[in-house]
């Protein structure tokens, strides 16, 4: 065992600081080895058995710990009474079969305990008295059958319980009588039998988690349990791996009774949803139906912001009835799961005229023969718009004509055809577009005419036609972005870049020119190196002319990892400059040499004698 032991003290190693981890290092103690100025230790999966009062009595300066498997079964009086000043405690996964009254007591400044998976049986049995300032407790994964024992659980601070998987079936008025307003409580994959009426009558929280609690009863055997709460968040969805159960109107009546902003009912299934379904919660706000299934949806929710319907079935746009959500802001259609595509006609979401954030992204969008100024009509307050990963689609000449107040436009991984030079024209106040990978033609000196507000431009993955960054072309598209300072031409097949390219744009401050095929830097085409993070990374550069990163400023920096650089005379001037600047250079050890065997410029600069 002191074999081990002498073995495990050598692996202990310094991350940072008072940082130390001993992670999965057979130790059997706290080796005499790690300093007492640790603050934060983990010590996971090592084997302790029984925690003393003195086993980490030496380490008074601790303020996280974590004892992940552990293998603890007995935790005896006092052991932390020379760590006040530790917040954070992780005892997950151990066999915990004692722990003592007073085990705690010294913890008055603990924010944090994790006894997830650590064989409790009862509230009781956790000494929670002196953890006055304790905020979030993880109890998930035992076997705790009921709720006796949280009335002790008053502290003042306590904002988050979690009592994920474990056996409780009933839940008593009395239980929760000591608990404060605003807490988040999860009760997540217990398999509730019954709640006592009146049980939350009158109590306030922040969120209250009940997913997964339906195998025993039926939906409504909750909801009538919960009558007469308040909550922000309230969550009734399931897991994939859940039985599959429907959820029927009538068993959603008792939701009139309890005061929530937010549900969420994600993977459910409904049997036969109504207009009237919902009408009850006039507070509602946010309502999550991702995955339920659906391909039509009509349910009337007024005081409704916020819709999710992601990972659903709908066949057209139109199967949901936009009508009845006249203050929508936010709506969501992500990853439509019907696989001959989601139709958006004309004017399905024209009612819209609040919604300030749209996603249609990876949904298989159909959009007919042309688009989007009619599919998007009404839509005149929206900010931001994700097209990205849909099928293919034919532009209108101004696409969104309807949208003038667009800030944000994401087209990743889009096919479209153009119908006129300069489709965003309108889009005055546009400020991010995203056209990775759509094989945009930037050839077309129109393309970015009207985007005078943009400050970024994602144009990755798009092949510029005989590989060289031309001065004509691209300074004449970016006298259309003058306040352009986000410049991405990742992976576009760049072989040169001509000299005062991108002189234009005053404004630049990064500028990803990685993974394309440059076999020299320039960095003249740029305005000023003043201030600017070029990233240069995955190229073919072999030699480093100094001039081109001497102008770089005290808040510059290049990257110019995974290029193929000589390091010989040739490139002696930039490795002397690399000396005295590498706090410039970003993932410096990633920035190798081209020899057979790769050495990292770090090294070559701790060895140049020998090199040259
Ligand atoms: C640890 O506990 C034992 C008995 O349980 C006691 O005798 C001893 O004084 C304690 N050690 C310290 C350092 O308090
Ligand atoms: C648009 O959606 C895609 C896919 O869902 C996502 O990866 C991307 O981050 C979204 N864009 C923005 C700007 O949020
Ligand atoms: C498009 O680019 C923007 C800005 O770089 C980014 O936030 C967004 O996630 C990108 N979209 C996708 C699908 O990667
Ligand atoms: C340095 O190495 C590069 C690439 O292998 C080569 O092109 C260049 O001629 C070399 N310079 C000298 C002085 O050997």
């Amino acid at each position: 065992m002191n074999n081990i032991t002498l073995l495990a003290e050598i692996i202990v190693n310094v991350k940072n600081g008072d940082d130390w981890c001993c992670s999965d290092c057979f130790l059997r103690s706290v080796p005499d080895k790690l300093p007492s100025s640790v603050r934060t230790l983990d010590f996971s999966f090592n084997y302790l058995s029984s925690l003393y009062n003195t086993t980490f009595h030496r380490l008074n300066e601790l303020v996280s710990l974590d004892l992940t498997r552990c293998g603890i079964a007995f935790i005896y009086d006092d052991i932390f009474q020379n760590q006040q000043k530790l917040e954070h405690l992780i005892l997950t996964g151990n066999p915990i079969v004692f722990i003592a009254d007073t085990a705690f007591s010294a913890l008055i400044n603990l924010k944090y305990l994790s006894m997830v998976q650590a064989s409790v049986n009862k509230l009781t049995d956790i000494p929670i008295a002196n953890l006055n300032n304790l905020e979030i407790l993880d109890l998930s994964g035992n076997d705790i059958q009921s709720l006796k024992g949280l009335d002790n659980f008053y502290q003042e601070r306590l904002k988050k319980l979690r009592l994920d998987k474990n056996s409780i079936e009933k839940i008593e008025r009395d239980d929760l009588r000591a608990l404060k307003d605003g807490m988040d409580i999860s009760f997540k994959g217990n398999d509730i039998v019954s709640i006592e009426a009146g049980a939350f009558e009158a109590l306030k929280f922040h969120s209250l988690d009940f997913s997964d609690c339906f195998n025993k009863v039926d939906i409504s055997v909750i909801l009538t349990g919960l009558r007469g709460v308040t909550t922000n968040i309230l969550k009734l969805g399931v897991y994939k791996d859940s039985p599959k159960t429907f959820i029927q109107s009538l068993s959603l009546q008792n939701l009139s009774d309890v005061t929530v902003q937010e549900i969420n009912f994600q993977l459910q299934h409904f049997k036969d949803l109504k207009t009237t379904t919902f009408e009850g919660l006039t507070n509602l706000e946010r309502l999550d139906f991702t995955r339920t299934h659906m391909s039509f949806l009509n349910i009337h929710i007024s005081s409704l912001i916020h819709l999710v319907l992601n990972e659903n079935n709908f066949e057209d746009i139109c199967n949901i009835s936009m009508a009845n959500f006249s203050d929508l802001t936010h709506l969501s259609i992500r990853g439509n799961l019907w696989s001959k595509g989601l139709t958006l006609q004309k004017s399905c979401l024209a009612s819209l005229s609040l919604l300030e954030r749209l996603d249609l992204s990876h949904s298989n969008l159909k959009t007919g023969a042309s688009c989007c100024a009619n599919q998007l009509s009404g839509l005149s307050n929206l900010k931001h718009l994700n097209l990205s990963y849909n099928f293919a689609m034919q532009w209108d000449p101004l696409p969104f004509n309807a949208t003038p107040q667009l800030r944000l436009l994401d087209c990743s991984h889009l096919y479209f055809t153009l119908n006129s030079s300069a489709p965003f024209q309108n889009l005055l106040l546009l400020e991010t577009l995203n056209l990775s990978y759509t094989s945009v033609d930037l050839s077309n000196l129109h393309l970015f005419e009207g985007l005078k507000k943009l400050r970024l431009l994602n144009l990755k993955g798009n092949i510029i036609q005989g590989g060289t960054v031309t001065e004509t072309t691209f300074s004449a598209h970016f006298l259309n972005t003058p306040l352009l300072q986000n410049l991405i031409l990742s992976a576009c097949g760049i072989t040169s870049i001509e000299k005062k390219a991108f002189q234009v744009l005053s404004q630049l401050v990064y500028a990803d020119l990685s993974e394309n095929e440059l076999l020299l830097l320039t960095t003249s085409a740029f305005f000023s190196l003043k201030q600017i993070h070029l990233n240069f990374a995955r190229n073919t550069i072999v030699t480093v002319e100094v001039r081109d990163v001497e102008d770089l400023g005290e808040n510059s920096s290049i990257d110019l990892s995974h290029n193929p650089l000589a390091c010989n005379c040739t490139n002696i001037q930039f490795i002397n400059w690399v000396k005295a600047n590498g706090r410039k250079m970003k993932h410096l050890e990633e920035t190798v040499c081209a020899a057979t065997k790769p050495k990292s410029i770090d090294y070559i600069i701790s060895n140049t004698a020998t090199h040259f």
